[in-house]
Protein backbone atom coordinates (compact mmCIF):
# COMPACT_ATOMS: atom_id res chain seq x y z
CA UNK A 1 0.00 0.00 0.00
CA UNK A 2 1.19 3.57 -0.82
CA UNK A 3 2.26 5.70 2.34
CA UNK A 4 -1.04 7.04 3.17
CA UNK A 5 0.41 10.78 3.96
CA UNK A 6 -0.64 13.66 1.65
CA UNK A 7 -1.09 17.26 1.14
CA UNK A 8 -4.26 18.65 -0.27
CA UNK A 9 -4.61 21.99 -2.26
CA UNK A 10 -7.54 23.70 -1.36
CA UNK A 11 -7.33 26.09 -4.80
CA UNK A 12 -11.00 27.38 -4.20
CA UNK A 13 -9.30 28.67 -0.73
CA UNK A 14 -6.46 30.35 -2.58
CA UNK A 15 -8.61 31.98 -5.15
CA UNK A 16 -11.11 33.41 -2.27
CA UNK A 17 -8.03 34.58 0.07
CA UNK A 18 -6.83 36.43 -2.98
CA UNK A 19 -10.56 38.09 -3.34
CA UNK A 20 -10.19 38.92 0.61
CA UNK A 21 -6.51 40.93 0.09
CA UNK A 22 -8.58 42.79 -2.55
CA UNK A 23 -11.24 43.82 -0.53
CA UNK A 24 -8.69 45.10 2.31
CA UNK A 25 -6.60 46.84 -0.62
CA UNK A 26 -9.10 48.09 -3.12
CA UNK A 27 -7.13 50.43 -4.63
CA UNK A 28 -3.99 48.32 -4.94
CA UNK A 29 -2.41 46.13 -7.49
CA UNK A 30 -1.74 42.58 -6.12
CA UNK A 31 1.53 40.77 -6.40
CA UNK A 32 0.74 37.37 -5.70
CA UNK A 33 4.23 36.21 -3.75
CA UNK A 34 4.46 32.40 -4.74
CA UNK A 35 8.33 32.27 -3.58
CA UNK A 36 9.63 28.77 -2.25
CA UNK A 37 7.18 26.95 -4.18
CA UNK A 38 4.14 29.18 -3.15
CA UNK A 39 4.69 28.50 0.37
CA UNK A 40 5.00 24.54 -0.15
CA UNK A 41 1.40 24.86 -2.12
CA UNK A 42 3.07 24.06 -5.51
CA UNK A 43 4.09 26.90 -7.88
CA UNK A 44 2.61 26.33 -10.86
CA UNK A 45 -0.73 25.27 -9.11
CA UNK A 46 -0.61 28.43 -7.19
CA UNK A 47 -0.02 30.81 -9.92
CA UNK A 48 -2.58 29.03 -12.33
CA UNK A 49 -5.18 29.25 -9.11
CA UNK A 50 -4.43 33.00 -8.81
CA UNK A 51 -4.41 33.52 -12.45
CA UNK A 52 -5.95 37.05 -11.80
CA UNK A 53 -3.11 38.88 -9.87
CA UNK A 54 -1.33 41.81 -11.13
CA UNK A 55 2.14 39.87 -10.91
CA UNK A 56 3.70 36.96 -9.62
CA UNK A 57 6.87 37.46 -6.96
CA UNK A 58 9.31 34.72 -6.70
CA UNK A 59 13.00 34.90 -5.13
CA UNK A 60 14.42 32.52 -7.77
CA UNK A 61 15.57 33.68 -11.28
CA UNK A 62 14.17 29.78 -12.33
CA UNK A 63 11.20 30.24 -10.67
CA UNK A 64 10.40 32.58 -13.20
CA UNK A 65 11.45 30.05 -15.87
CA UNK A 66 9.20 27.28 -14.32
CA UNK A 67 6.03 30.39 -14.39
CA UNK A 68 6.52 31.20 -17.69
CA UNK A 69 7.40 27.82 -19.09
CA UNK A 70 3.82 26.52 -17.27
CA UNK A 71 2.24 29.04 -20.12
CA UNK A 72 2.10 32.62 -17.25
CA UNK A 73 1.96 35.51 -19.16
CA UNK A 74 1.57 38.18 -15.77
CA UNK A 75 4.25 40.10 -14.85
CA UNK A 76 6.82 38.66 -12.72
CA UNK A 77 9.04 40.39 -10.15
CA UNK A 78 12.49 38.71 -8.98
CA UNK A 79 12.48 40.13 -5.18
CA UNK A 80 15.70 39.39 -4.38
CA UNK A 81 17.25 40.54 -7.27
CA UNK A 82 19.71 39.56 -9.85
CA UNK A 83 23.04 37.96 -8.81
CA UNK A 84 25.32 38.04 -12.03
CA UNK A 85 25.71 39.61 -15.48
CA UNK A 86 24.05 36.46 -16.99
CA UNK A 87 21.03 36.99 -15.15
CA UNK A 88 20.27 39.92 -16.94
CA UNK A 89 20.05 38.19 -20.54
CA UNK A 90 17.59 35.14 -18.69
CA UNK A 91 15.74 38.27 -16.99
CA UNK A 92 15.69 40.00 -20.40
CA UNK A 93 14.32 36.98 -22.62
CA UNK A 94 11.68 36.15 -20.08
CA UNK A 95 10.47 39.50 -19.89
CA UNK A 96 10.85 39.25 -16.13
CA UNK A 97 11.76 42.56 -13.93
CA UNK A 98 14.02 42.36 -11.10
CA UNK A 99 14.04 44.02 -8.04
CA UNK A 100 17.76 46.26 -7.42
CA UNK A 101 18.84 46.20 -4.27
CA UNK A 102 22.30 47.06 -4.49
CA UNK A 103 24.56 49.20 -6.29
CA UNK A 104 26.74 46.23 -8.01
CA UNK A 105 23.37 45.41 -9.72
CA UNK A 106 23.50 49.32 -11.23
CA UNK A 107 27.19 48.43 -11.91
CA UNK A 108 26.25 45.43 -14.09
CA UNK A 109 22.88 46.77 -15.84
CA UNK A 110 25.70 49.54 -17.37
CA UNK A 111 28.12 47.43 -18.42
CA UNK A 112 25.17 44.63 -19.54
CA UNK A 113 25.44 44.70 -23.74
CA UNK A 114 22.41 47.00 -25.57
CA UNK A 115 19.74 44.03 -25.55
CA UNK A 116 15.82 43.51 -24.32
CA UNK A 117 14.93 46.39 -22.29
CA UNK A 118 14.23 45.45 -18.33
CA UNK A 119 11.80 46.72 -15.75
CA UNK A 120 13.40 47.25 -12.73
CA UNK A 121 11.59 48.06 -8.26
CA UNK A 122 14.18 49.68 -6.40
CA UNK A 123 14.32 48.78 -3.40
CA UNK A 124 15.10 50.82 -0.13
CA UNK A 125 16.42 49.68 2.91
CA UNK A 126 13.70 51.79 5.53
CA UNK A 127 15.04 49.85 9.10
CA UNK A 128 14.87 46.36 8.43
CA UNK A 129 18.03 46.29 7.62
CA UNK A 130 18.15 42.77 4.87
CA UNK A 131 18.15 44.50 1.32
CA UNK A 132 18.24 48.07 0.18
CA UNK A 133 19.79 50.94 -0.64
CA UNK A 134 19.89 53.52 2.18
CA UNK A 135 18.11 56.60 2.10
CA UNK A 136 20.56 58.73 1.45
CA UNK A 137 21.79 56.59 -1.49
CA UNK A 138 18.52 55.91 -3.18
CA UNK A 139 17.87 59.73 -4.92
CA UNK A 140 21.42 58.19 -6.75
CA UNK A 141 20.40 54.68 -7.81
CA UNK A 142 17.23 55.90 -9.17
CA UNK A 143 19.63 58.45 -11.21
CA UNK A 144 21.40 55.85 -12.51
CA UNK A 145 18.40 53.75 -13.71
CA UNK A 146 16.74 56.32 -14.83
CA UNK A 147 19.71 57.11 -17.23
CA UNK A 148 20.00 53.62 -18.59
CA UNK A 149 18.47 53.14 -22.06
CA UNK A 150 17.79 49.44 -21.02
CA UNK A 151 15.65 50.38 -18.43
CA UNK A 152 12.36 50.84 -19.60
CA UNK A 153 9.00 51.61 -17.50
CA UNK A 154 8.44 53.40 -14.15
CA UNK A 155 10.83 52.28 -11.80
CA UNK A 156 8.45 51.22 -9.12
CA UNK A 157 9.85 52.53 -5.25
CA UNK A 158 9.97 49.55 -2.86
CA UNK A 159 10.77 48.65 0.67
CA UNK A 160 9.91 45.37 3.25
CA UNK A 161 8.39 45.73 6.79
CA UNK A 162 10.14 44.33 9.83
CA UNK A 163 7.22 44.09 12.26
CA UNK A 164 3.75 44.83 10.08
CA UNK A 165 2.20 42.09 12.72
CA UNK A 166 2.09 44.72 15.08
CA UNK A 167 -0.53 46.50 13.59
CA UNK A 168 -1.49 50.10 13.77
CA UNK A 169 -2.52 51.34 17.19
CA UNK A 170 -1.80 47.58 18.52
CA UNK A 171 -0.62 47.07 22.07
CA UNK A 172 3.10 47.86 20.89
CA UNK A 173 1.45 51.01 18.72
CA UNK A 174 3.68 49.48 15.72
CA UNK A 175 6.27 52.46 15.73
CA UNK A 176 8.54 50.52 13.61
CA UNK A 177 5.92 50.12 10.79
CA UNK A 178 4.96 53.90 11.47
CA UNK A 179 9.19 55.02 11.08
CA UNK A 180 9.58 52.65 8.38
CA UNK A 181 6.72 54.54 6.64
CA UNK A 182 8.25 57.79 7.46
CA UNK A 183 11.63 56.94 5.99
CA UNK A 184 10.15 56.07 3.29
CA UNK A 185 8.27 58.74 2.40
CA UNK A 186 11.05 61.25 3.17
CA UNK A 187 13.55 59.36 1.21
CA UNK A 188 11.47 59.00 -2.31
CA UNK A 189 9.38 62.30 -2.04
CA UNK A 190 9.54 63.49 -5.39
CA UNK A 191 10.12 60.43 -7.28
CA UNK A 192 8.27 59.26 -10.09
CA UNK A 193 7.06 56.26 -9.97
CA UNK A 194 4.07 53.46 -8.12
CA UNK A 195 4.88 52.91 -4.77
CA UNK A 196 4.89 49.30 -3.06
CA UNK A 197 5.67 48.51 0.87
CA UNK A 198 2.55 45.89 2.25
CA UNK A 199 3.12 42.36 2.98
CA UNK A 200 0.13 40.66 4.04
CA UNK A 201 0.36 41.52 7.93
CA UNK A 202 0.58 44.79 6.19
CA UNK A 203 -2.26 44.61 3.78
CA UNK A 204 -4.28 43.20 7.23
CA UNK A 205 -3.18 45.84 9.88
CA UNK A 206 -1.75 48.89 7.92
CA UNK A 207 -3.90 50.13 4.91
CA UNK A 208 -2.08 53.86 4.88
CA UNK A 209 0.75 51.67 3.49
CA UNK A 210 -1.18 49.66 1.00
CA UNK A 211 -0.07 52.27 -1.86
CA UNK A 212 0.11 51.49 -5.58
CA UNK A 213 0.78 47.65 -5.25
CA UNK A 214 0.65 45.05 -2.33
CA UNK A 215 2.99 41.84 -2.06
CA UNK A 216 0.92 39.12 0.03
CA UNK A 217 2.41 35.91 0.06
CA UNK A 218 0.95 33.78 3.76
CA UNK A 219 -2.25 35.47 3.47
CA UNK A 220 -3.18 34.29 -0.25
CA UNK A 221 -2.66 31.12 1.52
CA UNK A 222 -5.09 31.65 4.69
CA UNK A 223 -1.97 32.14 7.12
CA UNK A 224 -1.80 35.11 9.57
CA UNK A 225 1.48 35.72 10.79
CA UNK A 226 0.03 38.28 13.68
CA UNK A 227 0.49 36.08 17.03
CA UNK A 228 -2.22 34.90 18.83
CA UNK A 229 -4.38 35.02 15.40
CA UNK A 230 -4.90 32.66 12.71
CA UNK A 231 -5.84 33.24 9.27
CA UNK A 232 -9.38 33.05 9.45
CA UNK A 233 -9.79 35.83 12.41
CA UNK A 234 -8.79 38.05 9.01
CA UNK A 235 -11.63 36.13 6.90
CA UNK A 236 -8.87 34.04 5.25
CA UNK A 237 -8.96 29.95 4.89
CA UNK A 238 -6.29 27.58 4.94
CA UNK A 239 -5.01 26.43 1.60
CA UNK A 240 -3.25 23.44 2.44
CA UNK A 241 -4.93 20.22 4.77
CA UNK A 242 -2.09 18.07 5.91
CA UNK A 243 -3.32 14.42 6.31
CA UNK A 244 -2.73 10.91 6.86
CA UNK A 245 -4.14 7.64 9.03
CA UNK A 246 -3.20 5.66 11.67
CA UNK A 247 -1.09 2.10 10.45
CA UNK A 248 -1.05 0.99 14.47
CA UNK A 249 -3.07 1.15 17.44
CA UNK A 250 -1.30 -0.38 20.55
CA UNK A 251 -2.45 -0.81 23.85
CA UNK A 252 0.54 0.54 26.00
CA UNK A 253 0.80 -0.07 30.00
CA UNK A 254 0.54 2.86 32.45
CA UNK A 255 4.64 3.80 33.54
CA UNK A 256 5.43 2.79 30.28
CA UNK A 257 7.43 5.30 28.26
CA UNK A 258 6.74 6.20 24.54
CA UNK A 259 9.41 6.78 21.41
CA UNK A 260 12.82 7.99 21.21
CA UNK A 261 14.60 9.04 24.47
CA UNK A 262 11.76 7.83 26.40
CA UNK A 263 10.71 11.33 27.33
CA UNK A 264 6.37 10.55 27.87
CA UNK A 265 5.48 8.12 30.49
CA UNK A 266 1.83 7.25 29.83
CA UNK A 267 -0.19 7.95 32.68
CA UNK A 268 -2.62 4.92 32.51
CA UNK A 269 -3.26 1.62 30.67
CA UNK A 270 -4.25 3.53 27.28
CA UNK A 271 -4.47 3.29 23.75
CA UNK A 272 -1.48 4.44 21.25
CA UNK A 273 -2.15 5.47 17.88
CA UNK A 274 0.88 5.64 15.69
CA UNK A 275 0.42 7.92 12.56
CA UNK A 276 2.19 7.82 9.31
CA UNK A 277 4.03 10.76 9.39
CA UNK A 278 7.25 12.23 10.88
CA UNK A 279 10.02 15.05 10.26
CA UNK A 280 10.73 13.58 6.92
CA UNK A 281 7.23 14.90 5.88
CA UNK A 282 8.07 17.88 6.86
CA UNK A 283 6.17 17.71 10.42
CA UNK A 284 8.04 19.69 12.79
CA UNK A 285 9.94 17.41 15.32
CA UNK A 286 10.02 20.71 17.32
CA UNK A 287 6.79 19.86 17.75
CA UNK A 288 6.28 18.86 21.68
CA UNK A 289 4.14 16.67 23.40
CA UNK A 290 0.10 18.14 23.56
CA UNK A 291 0.56 19.40 20.20
CA UNK A 292 -3.28 19.19 18.97
CA UNK A 293 -3.81 16.59 16.13
CA UNK A 294 -6.87 15.08 14.47
CA UNK A 295 -8.10 11.86 14.65
CA UNK A 296 -11.07 10.86 12.69
CA UNK A 297 -12.03 14.72 13.12
CA UNK A 298 -11.93 14.31 16.64
CA UNK A 299 -9.05 17.04 18.47
CA UNK A 300 -6.04 14.90 20.56
CA UNK A 301 -2.15 15.36 21.38
CA UNK A 302 0.44 14.16 20.02
CA UNK A 303 2.47 12.14 22.57
CA UNK A 304 6.45 11.18 22.53
CA UNK A 305 9.57 12.67 19.96
CA UNK A 306 7.99 13.23 16.34
CA UNK A 307 10.57 10.59 14.57
CA UNK A 308 11.65 10.73 11.24
CA UNK A 309 8.47 8.83 9.49
CA UNK A 310 6.17 8.15 12.70
CA UNK A 311 4.51 9.98 15.20
CA UNK A 312 2.34 8.86 17.85
CA UNK A 313 -0.93 9.90 19.65
CA UNK A 314 -3.09 9.56 22.70
CA UNK A 315 -6.03 7.85 21.87
CA UNK A 316 -8.08 7.97 25.34
CA UNK A 317 -11.36 9.21 24.45
CA UNK A 318 -10.76 9.14 20.89
CA UNK A 319 -13.95 6.97 19.05
CA UNK A 320 -12.04 6.48 15.73
CA UNK A 321 -8.92 4.97 17.03
CA UNK A 322 -8.56 2.26 15.16
CA UNK A 323 -6.20 1.36 12.24
CA UNK A 324 -6.63 3.45 8.98
CA UNK A 325 -8.18 6.42 10.57
CA UNK A 326 -7.73 9.37 9.47
CA UNK A 327 -5.36 12.01 10.79
CA UNK A 328 -5.38 15.33 10.53
CA UNK A 329 -2.11 17.59 10.97
CA UNK A 330 -3.19 21.00 9.83
CA UNK A 331 -6.03 22.44 7.81
CA UNK A 332 -9.30 23.96 7.87
CA UNK A 333 -10.31 22.10 10.85
CA UNK A 334 -6.74 22.69 13.00
CA UNK A 335 -4.87 25.79 12.16
CA UNK A 336 -1.47 25.53 10.53
CA UNK A 337 -0.55 28.77 13.27
CA UNK A 338 -1.88 26.33 15.83
CA UNK A 339 0.70 23.77 15.33
CA UNK A 340 3.22 26.37 14.65
CA UNK A 341 3.09 28.13 18.08
CA UNK A 342 3.65 24.69 19.84
CA UNK A 343 6.97 24.27 17.47
CA UNK A 344 8.34 27.62 18.30
CA UNK A 345 8.19 28.51 14.11
CA UNK A 346 5.43 30.69 11.96
CA UNK A 347 3.26 28.81 9.49
CA UNK A 348 4.75 29.38 6.69
CA UNK A 349 8.10 27.48 7.76
CA UNK A 350 5.73 24.47 8.09
CA UNK A 351 3.59 24.67 4.38
CA UNK A 352 7.28 25.48 2.97
CA UNK A 353 9.00 22.54 4.80
CA UNK A 354 6.22 19.81 3.20
CA UNK A 355 8.54 17.07 1.62
CA UNK A 356 8.67 15.94 -1.63
CA UNK A 357 7.88 12.11 -0.61
CA UNK A 358 4.64 13.86 0.54
CA UNK A 359 1.45 13.27 -2.55
CA UNK A 360 -0.03 15.90 -3.27
CA UNK A 361 -3.82 16.17 -4.25
CA UNK A 362 -5.17 19.48 -5.69
CA UNK A 363 -9.05 19.88 -5.29
C1 LIG B 1 10.04 41.54 -0.49
C2 LIG B 1 8.89 40.73 -0.01
N1 LIG B 1 7.65 41.15 -0.24
C3 LIG B 1 6.57 40.45 0.18
C4 LIG B 1 6.72 39.28 0.88
C5 LIG B 1 5.49 38.53 1.36
O1 LIG B 1 5.44 38.49 2.76
P1 LIG B 1 4.20 37.78 3.48
O2 LIG B 1 4.24 36.34 3.09
O3 LIG B 1 4.40 37.96 4.94
O4 LIG B 1 2.99 38.44 2.96
C6 LIG B 1 7.99 38.81 1.15
C7 LIG B 1 8.17 37.58 1.93
O5 LIG B 1 8.98 37.44 2.78
C8 LIG B 1 9.11 39.55 0.69
O6 LIG B 1 10.36 39.13 0.95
Amino acid sequence: MARPTSATIHTDALRHNLGQVRLRAPGSQVMAVVKADGYGHGLERVARSLVNADAFGVAALSDAERLRAAGLSQPIVLLSGFDEPSDIARLRSLAVDTVVHHRSQIDMLEQAEAGDTIRCWLKLDTGMHRLGFAPDAIRVAHARLVALPGVVGEIVLMSHFASSDEFDGGPSGGCKTREQMRVFAEATSGLAGARSLANSAAVLGWPDAHAQWVRPGGALYGMSVVEGSIGGDFGLRPAMTLSTRLIAVNRIRKGERIGYSATWECPEDMDVGVAAIGYGDGYPRAAPAGTPVLVGGQPTQVIGRVSMDLMTIDLRGVAAARVGAPVTLWGPDLPVERIAAAAGTIGYELTCSVTRRVRVVEQ
